[in-house]
């Protein structure tokens, strides 16, 4: 029976096969059925028979599943979220390139055409995890641009909060899997709602009005990344796209960032090049029991997804803080060696985090900056930096996250531990 979780049957030869997701029977079969809330299977070896709650029969069409077998297995990378990491440039473009036509964001596929882009009053943006922070990139690039305002939620609260929502304001829920519990209830509160999800068929794409799909392709690793890249880029189409339907850029404009963005899979190629810097980085870090994580605007954002990130595989505490607040009481957990990682990567900002930068190493911080490639600090104030491609600001979570990801996942390598599978983690978190 399906309750709450989801489930599948697969169909094969003198075999039938009941899982959680189609992964799991692709080496048996491609053929399954998909079963909906409540619904009961009953699977003998030749034969699947289906019927609801009141035991009355129901037919079902066999789905065929296209996932590439090898897009389920390790392809010769050590561990999944190594092989994930490295599939981003080919993920995003994926999800991007049939979104592009004539040089424009289109999103018009569910139903975001300009006028409807153009009439929403306010977004919600709700999730939780990492798509949470893909969704806090979303707010400040939809707010810079579209000058629209955007609240992001993590689902659990949202849930049990009372938000001013009207028929003008769109949902937005972003989840890898569509199955995460909480999001669920996102539905209840009267807007329309939109899903950002990688996963086809799942019950939040079912239960939303409109889907845009992310082309990730499976992700297996519970330490979610290329999902979180995908998820950004169709924040940037979306922000790009009701920008230019306010009026608050131009049609070159728009033609202009989405040109930028399509070449970031180009773009993150080349900052995979930083790999053997952030696996030195993380032999230093394997001795230490707490880190912090800084950055201002855009560089906060990252920073959250990198202390997620480090903290779910390696188990070392981290915390993130915008910058400015550090000052604020946390300042005070700084001492000899403590790593601090700054990601200084915003122009305008970039002073200013340096600042607090230069306030962590005179604590005897042990600083590390993740920072545009050519950026210079004054001698003294940064023990490693890691350099990125430079690319127009706003772009540049899209290429910060690379050196994030690789030094959770080398921590994590070093530290013995299993990265793919950490501890008291579930992929996918179909209870609230
Ligand atoms: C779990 C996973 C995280 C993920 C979060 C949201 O906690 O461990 O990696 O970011 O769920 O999952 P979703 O499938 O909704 O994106």
């Amino acid at each position: 029976v399906r309750k709450d979780s989801p489930l599948i049957i697969g169909a094969g030869d003198e075999e039938n096969f009941i899982a959680s997701d189609v992964p799991a029977i692709l080496k048996y079969t491609r053929n399954y059925y998909l079963l909906e809330e409540n619904e009961i299977a009953t699977i003998k070896s030749d034969r699947v028979e289906f019927c609801d709650m009141h035991k009355l029969p129901i037919k079902k069409e066999v789905q065929v599943s296209n996932l590439d077998m090898d897009a389920a297995e390790k392809g010769g990378y050590e561990h999944f979220m190594l092989k994930e990491i490295h599939e981003q440039p080919n993920a995003v473009k994926t999800t991007i390139t049939p979104r592009i036509v004539n040089g424009m964001p289109d999103l018009s596929e569910c139903g975001l055409t300009l006028e409807a882009l153009k009439n929403y009053r306010k977004l919600f943006i709700v999730a939780c995890g990492t798509a949470m922070h893909a969704g806090m990139v979303g707010k400040y690039v939809i707010e810079k641009l579209a000058r629209t305002e955007v609240t992001v939620d993590i689902a659990s609260e949202f849930r049990y909060r009372d938000p001013i929502i009207t028929p003008e304001d769109l949902v937005i829920v972003v989840s890898q899997s569509g199955e995460t519990a909480a999001l669920h209830l996102a539905h209840d509160k009267g807007a329309k709602v939109l899903s950002v999800v990688n996963v086809k068929g799942s019950s939040i794409a079912r239960e939303s009005d409109m889907v845009l799909y992310t082309h990730a392709g499976p992700e297996i690793s519970v330490a979610s990344t290329k999902a979180f890249s995908v998820q950004m880029s169709v924040m940037y189409l979306l922000a790009f796209e009701m920008a230019y339907a306010k009026g608050h850029i131009d049609e070159n404009e728009c033609k202009r960032l989405t040109a930028k963005l399509a070449e970031i899979p180009d773009i993150i190629e080349k900052t995979m090049e930083c790999e053997k810097k952030c696996k030195y980085v993380s032999s230093k870090l394997i001795t230490a029991q707490s880190l912090l994580y800084i950055g201002r605007g855009l560089d906060y954002a990252l920073s959250m997804e990198g202390s997620l990130k480090l903290k779910e595989i390696s188990y070392i505490h981290s915390e993130s803080y915008a910058a400015g607040e550090l000052k604020h009481g946390t300042i005070s957990l700084v001492e000899d060696g403590m790593p601090v990682i700054g990601v200084a990567t915003q122009t305008e900002l970039l002073e200013k985090t340096v600042s607090n930068i230069v306030e962590v190493k005179s604590r005897g911080a042990f600083t590390i900056a993740v920072c545009k490639e050519g950026t210079e600090f004054s001698e003294g104030v940064i023990d490693e930096a890691i350099e990125v491609p430079a690319m127009e600001d706003v772009l540049m979570p899209m290429l910060t996250v690379i050196p994030l990801q690789l030094i959770a996942y080398y921590t994590t390598v070093l530290k013995g531990l299993n990265v793919d599978k950490p501890r008291n983690l579930a992929k996918s978190v179909t209870v609230e």
